[in-house]
């Protein structure tokens, strides 16, 4: 298992135990953490499952393909350089104590 440490909207944190084989938003909503909507559900259509990762994390996995980094630009919160929606990054492909951090809003 993996764990992540999600970052809320209100500044608080959540450690969660990440299931091999799940998306970051999949694990996010699976366990309860506040600040992802899917509207979705995975399909990379949205961008309302955007997420920061942390420098280490966002270097470790590969870059975003070409239909998440056109999203990633109508997400409700600017992008930054380590912004990913959460439906296309795979627990599996990050370290142990990945820190990803919420935007203030999805929408
Ligand atoms: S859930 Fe819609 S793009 Fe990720």
């Amino acid at each position: 298992m993996t764990k992540l440490t999600f970052i809320l909207p209100d500044g608080s944190s959540q450690e969660v135990e990440a299931t091999a084989g799940h998306s970051v938003m999949k694990t996010a909503i699976s366990n309860s953490v506040n600040g992802i909507v899917a509207e979705c559900n995975g399909s990379l259509a949205c961008a309302t499952c955007h997420v920061f990762l942390d420098d280490a994390s966002a270097a470790q996995i590969d870059p975003p393909g070409e239909t998440e980094n056109d999203l990633l630009d109508f997400a409700a919160v600017e992008r930054q350089p380590t912004s990913r929606l959460s439906c296309q990054v795979m627990v599996d492909n990050l370290p142990d104590g990945a820190v990803i951090t919420m935007p203030e809003t999805q929408v």
